[in-house]
């Protein structure tokens, strides 16, 4: 490869590697598979090794990816918290162990420990108590986000002082079991919001929550893997490890001393299968010398310590046959292929079926009828098809070919210019977009109308009690209890909560119509503007695109939503049974306290939550705004306010006031 080759491949590593870094750390929405990630990595440190001059500080293969947010105080670790070398193969494990030999020039011991899939925590004590618990992020500082830890159970919060050393670091693993993260994503769904990918993705987001009471009822676990300090009670790693299960940490009994690199082997080779039977997720083995000693002696690269080492697992992947391809309506009418395959073991379960994602993946794939596919699970919970055994492809089998017409309803698809994926126009009439917009409307965001969960909703749309949302009012207790699965509990609960949705505000109720393009944002400003939904309904785009934040797109959707007539039928419907169309009728302003205030929030609260406090300061008149200006009238900040937000408040003399004083200003007791 020439230098300039080289150079552009390297470039758009870079650019492909941080994206995923962003996506993975940051957004806790990773697209690829650790596999396929460090195979990404692997690429680019080859070709820097190859041409050292295209090497750059800011590299990925320099840096570790950062999970900081601006949400939090930021601590700078006392020790950088480094990531692991890893590999795929027994035989740069070997590798490992003769480098290790050969610099301490000694046989070496080894702490082989599971390597938990879930987010890193450090956590400072002193004389016995937590002092501050940080995420990695860039591995120099992190995220403070210890009133977050101090909701975990398994995290000791007091240590008798008279038995630990006067200051030390403890790091573990933040996880989710995968009975507490199936239990979450079923409540997510129930709940109408976007479901975690794997129990990864849901501890690093729960670690970042704002609100400790939530992060509280998520049970977390935590797996501690190492212990830092001046004074360490042992000089090696396995004793210091024993030695902190005693005070109260959390170190799974996994843990293995092992004499040689043939008892290592025979840990990786032993869990490499006994992993399907814990209850969650590793996605390798940690191998560690043990004498601390020895460890100083071998010392850091820029990035990891030589004395340590990550064997990681494969992505396990199996090959079956493909049956058939079906085609699935979203929601929001997106289209998406997904496989049938005769059914095989991977990784625990049987897999039966596997996400094709869209045309374009199909055509690559080149997929034909009775194909043999390999198949994936990588940190996702769906498995997905990588690779089809051409050698394997009978004669004559069909090629798959994508729709032209929606399956559930017959329209003709469409597919945008530059959008990969097909959707069915049929808005008003396609079943799965029918439920789907009545699952937006009852979901704890919108009308939070209680137990009507996905599967209920579909019942009562395929026995003909509702087909749209203005039905859900007019459903009767004794059409409900007799069906299957419901009963008397069940639908009075139904049928109150459907009552109780009457008190929504106005723009709560503009949120939950699902019209396109307006979120609750949206809804909130256009409830502002216009007082009622006549008001609304009676407004063309030169008057909608008039108001702040709208925009032709936005004004163009709200037009075609009040233009249809089977839309406009379901708002009088929905009127004459009393939902609240107007402001002031309810969500009245509790008080003009805030009148004319500009207020920025910051912080992490006690007595209400950031939302919460949000509605006090419109309800009191006031404007919640993201950013600090001259503008801005004070900050109501919390514990650990953004420390950006701190300076440039004092930069501009903006008022700081507390929680209590804030409630006292607006008349709540606290
Ligand atoms: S030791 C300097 N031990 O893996 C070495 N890390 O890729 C510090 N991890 O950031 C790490 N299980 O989040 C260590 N038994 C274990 C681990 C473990 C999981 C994670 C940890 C670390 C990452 C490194």
């Amino acid at each position: 490869m020439k230098q300039s080759e080289a150079r552009e491949r390297i470039e758009k590593l870079r650019t492909e590697i941080n994206d995923h870094n962003h996506r993975y750390y940051v957004l806790n929405q990773p697209e690829i598979s650790d596999f396929e990630y460090d195979l990404l990595i692997n690429e680019l440190e080859t070709l820097e090794k190859k041409f050292p001059g295209l090497i750059t500080e800011d590299s990925p293969t320099r840096r570790i990816g950062s999970d900081v947010t601006k949400e939090f105080v930021q601590y700078e670790h006392k020790y950088p918290m480094l990531s692991l070398g890893n590999t795929y193969s027994e035989e740069e494990i070997r590798e490992f162990d003769n480098r290790v030999r050969k610099a301490v020039n000694s046989e070496v011991e080894y702490v082989c420990e599971l390597k938990f899939d879930g987010a890193s925590i450090s956590i400072t004590y002193h004389n016995g108590l937590i002092q501050r618990a940080v995420t990695r992020g860039d591995g120099i500082k992190g995220d403070d986000v210890t009133p977050n830890i101090k909701t975990i159970r398994d995290i000791p919060v007091r240590i008798d002082k008279n038995i630990v050393p006067e200051e030390f670091v403890v790091r573990g693993e933040i996880i989710l079991t995968r009975s507490v993260f199936d239990r979450l994503n079923e409540e997510r769904a129930a709940d109408g919001v976007q479901l975690f990918a794997n129990p990864r993705n849901a501890a690093a987001g729960t670690l970042k929550l704002l609100d400790p009471k939530i992060v509280a009822s998520r049970s977390l676990d935590c797996f501690f893997y190492f212990i830092l300090g001046e004074d360490l009670p042992f000089d090696n790693h396995f004793d210091n490890m024993k030695l902190a299960f005693e005070w109260g940490f959390k170190v799974p009994d996994s843990i293995r001393l092992c004499r040689n690199i043939v008892e290592v082997m025979e840990f990786i080779n032993h869990w490499d299968t006994a992993r399907r039977n814990l209850p969650y997720d590793i996605d390798g083995v940690v191998i560690k010398v043990n004498s601390l000693t020895f460890q100083s002696e071998l010392g850091y690269t820029a990035k990891s310590p030589r004395w340590a080492i990550a064997f990681k697992f494969k992505a396990e992947r199996v090959s079956t046959r493909l049956l058939s391809v079906a085609f699935q309506v979203g929601r929001t009418g997106n289209i998406t292929p997904v496989a049938n395959l005769e059914p095989v073991l991977l990784a625990g379960t049987t897999v039966k079926r596997a996400s094709l994602h869209n045309e374009d993946q199909i055509n690559l794939l080149d997929l034909h009828i009775n194909d043999t596919v390999f198949i994936e699970k990588g940190g996702e919970i769906i498995p997905k098809i990588v690779g089809v055994d051409l050698t394997n492809r009978a004669n004559g089998s069909s090629k798959v070919n994508f729709i032209s017409y929606c399956p559930e309803c017959g329209t003709l698809l469409i597919k945008n210019e530059g959008e990969a994926n097909h959707y069915c126009p049929n808005y008003l009439h396609c079943p799965p977009q029918i439920k789907g917009r009545i699952e937006h409307f009852v979901s704890r965001k919108a009308m939070d109308i209680d137990g009507l969960g996905e599967e209920t909703v579909d019942l009562l749309f395929s026995k003909g009690l509702i087909s749209n949302i203005a039905d859900l009012y007019e459903l009767k207790k004794e059409n409900l209890v007799p069906l299957e699965r419901l009963g008397e509990k069940s639908a009075a609960n139904i049928i109150k909560s459907v009552n109780d949705s009457l008190n929504a505000p106005y723009h709560t109720v503009l949120f939950a119509l699902g019209i396109r393009h307006v979120g609750e944002t949206v809804a909130k400003t256009l409830a502002k503007k216009f007082r009622t939904i006549d008001e609304l309904i009676a407004a063309d785009a030169e008057q909608l695109t008039a108001v702040n934040e709208i925009g032709p797109k936005i004004a163009g959707s709200i037009i075609a939503y009040f233009e249809d007539e089977e839309n406009k039928e379901i708002i009088r419907r929905l009127k004459s049974r009393g939902i609240r169309f107007s402001e002031g009728t309810t969500g009245s302003a509790l008080s003009d306290k805030l009148n004319g205030r500009i207020i920025v929030i910051s912080g992490v609260f006690n007595k209400h939550t950031r939302d919460e406090y949000k509605e006090i300061i419109e309800k009191n008149g006031g404007k919640n705004s993201s950013s600090i200006s001259a503008n801005t009238s004070f900050i109501l900040a919390g514990e650990n306010m953004g420390p950006a937000k701190k300076e440039r408040a004092l930069d501009l003399e903006v008022d700081i006031m507390n929680e209590e004083e804030f409630l006292k200003l607006i008349g709540e007791e606290s």
